[in-house]
């Protein structure tokens, strides 16, 4: 299938998809969120386990739409955030694991995008920020709740209010991104990180997945029931036997 705004290229069950907007350095238009949710809706029924998400040139995601977002009233300002939301969302949620590989541009809706994928990594060259504040709005994507979730309270408000652009040593500084990679190495790191976690238990990072996503919404003590519960599921299949057998018998494990 080919979609006008993504090249999704399959490799077994590492997919990489690359946002290819460029004539608006990738920003997130509503006909570009629609084919998105698009794509996370088909590829879910698929055997992914990982995919990378990555842009193009100079920009991984310049932003909402600002020409587009320019005219709106009211109404359609929030159903434009719900929509990005939903999208979001259905990332974060995701029955596979999504690393964004931060090329370029990672501004207001592209540093939201990234902030709803598991794994951030970024290249010498990125550029993250929330500038939304210098444009009258607040961020509408999420980064009000998912960069106060990942960096705390004090360094979201900081990097919000300012609507400072950060280099990307400074976002690996603060917690936004796991690793800084020269330029042309970013894809090859994040095929790293990507067989790294097929290589584990994919029931067991699927399992431990869901127990962050879940109890970080939770009151620390119901999560950590959550977290009992789930722990116990790993004990209903073969991963868990197979696992723990290949260690007894100093093998490698052979993982469904
Ligand atoms: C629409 C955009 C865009 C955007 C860039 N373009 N960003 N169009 N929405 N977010 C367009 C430019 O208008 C221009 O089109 C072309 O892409 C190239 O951009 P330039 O500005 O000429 O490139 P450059 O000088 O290299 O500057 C790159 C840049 C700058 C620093 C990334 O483009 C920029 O500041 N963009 C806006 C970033 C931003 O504020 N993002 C947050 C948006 S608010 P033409 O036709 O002139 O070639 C947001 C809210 C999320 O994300 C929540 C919503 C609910």
């Amino acid at each position: 299938m080919s979609y006008k705004f993504f090249v999704l290229e399959k490799d077994n069950n590492i997919y990489r998809l690359i946002i290819n907007a460029p004539k608006s350095l990738n920003s997130l238009s509503t006909e570009l969120l629609n084919d998105f949710e698009k794509i996370i809706d088909e590829i879910s029924k698929e055997n992914v386990k990982v995919l990378i998400i990555t842009g193009i040139e100079k920009s991984f995601v310049a932003g909402a739409d600002i020409a587009e977002m320019k005219e709106m009233n009211y109404q359609q300002a929030l159903d434009y955030a719900k929509l990005g939301h939903r999208v979001f969302s259905k990332i974060e949620q995701a029955p596979f694991i999504t690393i964004a590989a931060i090329n370029g541009y990672a501004l207001g809706g592209g540093l939201e995008l990234a902030l709803a994928c598991d794994i951030r990594i970024a290249s010498k060259r990125a550029k993250l920020g929330q500038p939304e504040v210098s444009l009258g709005i607040i961020p509408g994507f999420g980064a009000t709740q998912r960069l106060s979730r990942l960096i705390g309270v004090s360094l979201a408000k900081y990097v919000i209010f300012s609507g400072d652009t950060l280099k990307a040593e400074e976002a690996e500084k603060m917690g936004i991104v796991v690793k800084v990679t020269e330029p042309e190495e970013l894809i090859d790191e994040a095929k790293k990180i990507a067989l790294n976690i097929i290589s584990k238990s994919f029931n067991a990072v699927i399992i431990a997945k869901k127990a962050i996503e879940q109890g970080i919404e939770m009151p620390k003590y119901e999560a950590l029931k959550t977290e009992e519960i789930l722990f116990a599921s790993c004990f209903t299949h073969n991963d868990q036997k197979n696992g723990m057998s290949a260690f007894i018998e100093r093998k490698k494990p052979n993982f469904e």
